[in-house]
């Protein structure tokens, strides 16, 4: 079975499916898990990250190209997701002029990886659609269609980051979920605090996630990022039972703004730039987050969910 014929079947299955059920994951047996790495021949378990943050323009896309392109020039397979659906922008950021994105694949229309589109230094984009009302308004079992179509990529990425939308709603939800990592962008204002803290809280309470990252966007310093998420971790620990972690702090930087202008990363053209460097540092981060052994999977989860953290990450 080709895997758009199999898109189209999982597509038939939870249209027939209650909403609730849609919703809900389907554990995929371990031994199952097992077989479709060996199949693979995967090097190093790829790992989903996700870039969340709530509120609108703190710098979520941004971080999200970024970081992906720090990867990828640390010589990481890296594939990057919008999954900005209906508004999507990572092309633009990237000077990419797609011809094809996701609703051809829930169409039936393409595989995951004819969708697959090059950027700069080996990174690999799948493109979401802008302007398309459709894409903006898909079902969970739609949602669930697109994280499970990575499942059956010949060759999966060491690294699948994904750049999510603004708000709560499930298509931000279901995304965060599916990854093993969730990188919360937080500015220093207050509607972007309460809206991380708000997508933290659906994220543990519907989700069972108990850690999430935080990045300090567009601050001045270390200390005023600490400050940052001092306060989001301070409210999260009394009434909430999942870890911020803080993965660190991107500065305000103009040189980021030029390289959005020249459509793009500025890690790729200004790799000197205050910006660049703390997107390194981000990268290497992350690189140490890794830990291939913890499979465990209740949620419908990236590439079946082999490598998502043990559940219950201890405080
Ligand atoms: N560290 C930074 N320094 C300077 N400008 C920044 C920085 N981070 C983000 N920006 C700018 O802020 C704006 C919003 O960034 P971005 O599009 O990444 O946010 P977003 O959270 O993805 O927004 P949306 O919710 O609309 O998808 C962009 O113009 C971007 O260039
Ligand atoms: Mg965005």
């Amino acid at each position: 079975m080709d895997q758009a014929s199999g898109l189209q079947q999982i597509l038939a299955k939870a249209a027939a499916q209650p909403a609730a059920q849609r919703a809900a994951s389907t554990p995929v047996p371990v031994s199952h898990q097992a077989s479709s790495l060996l199949a693979t021949g995967a090097r190093t378990p790829c790992r989903a990250i996700a870039v969340a943050g709530g509120k609108g323009g703190v710098g979520k896309s941004t971080v999200a190209v970024n970081l992906a392109m720090a990867l990828s020039i640390a010589d990481h397979e890296v594939v990057l997701l919008d999954a900005d659906m209906g508004l999507a922008n990572v092309d633009v950021m990237l000077g990419l002029t797609p011809s094809r994105h996701i609703g051809h694949l829930l169409d039936g229309e393409c595989t995951l990886e004819e969708l697959l589109l090059p950027a700069a230094r080996g990174l690999q984009v799948v493109p979401a659609g802008s302007g398309t009302r459709r894409l903006a308004q898909l079902n969970n079992g739609e949602h669930a269609a697109i994280i499970r179509a990575f499942d059956d990529l010949v060759r999966p990425p060491e690294y699948l980051v994904v750049d999510t939308a603004a708000g709560l709603a499930d298509n931000v939800t279901m995304f965060a979920a599916a990854a093993a990592e969730v990188i919360l962008v937080v500015c220093d204002e207050p509607a972007s605090l309460t809206d991380a803290y708000g997508l933290t809280k659906v994220l543990s309470r519907d989700y069972g996630v108990r850690r999430v990252r935080m990045v300090a966007n567009m601050v001045r310093n270390a200390s005023e990022a600490r400050a940052l998420h001092q306060k989001l971790a301070r409210v999260s620990d009394r009434f909430l039972d999942v870890v911020i972690d803080f993965a660190g702090w991107v500065p305000h930087d103009e040189r980021l703004r030029q390289a959005i202008r020249r459509q793009c990363a500025v890690v790729d053209v200004w790799p000197s730039s205050h910006a660049s460097q703390a997107f390194k540092k981000l990268a290497d981060l992350v690189d140490k987050w890794i830990e291939p052994d913890r499979a465990a999977l209740d949620r419908i989860a990236f590439f079946g969910g082999r490598n998502m953290p043990a559940a219950g990450v201890p405080k």
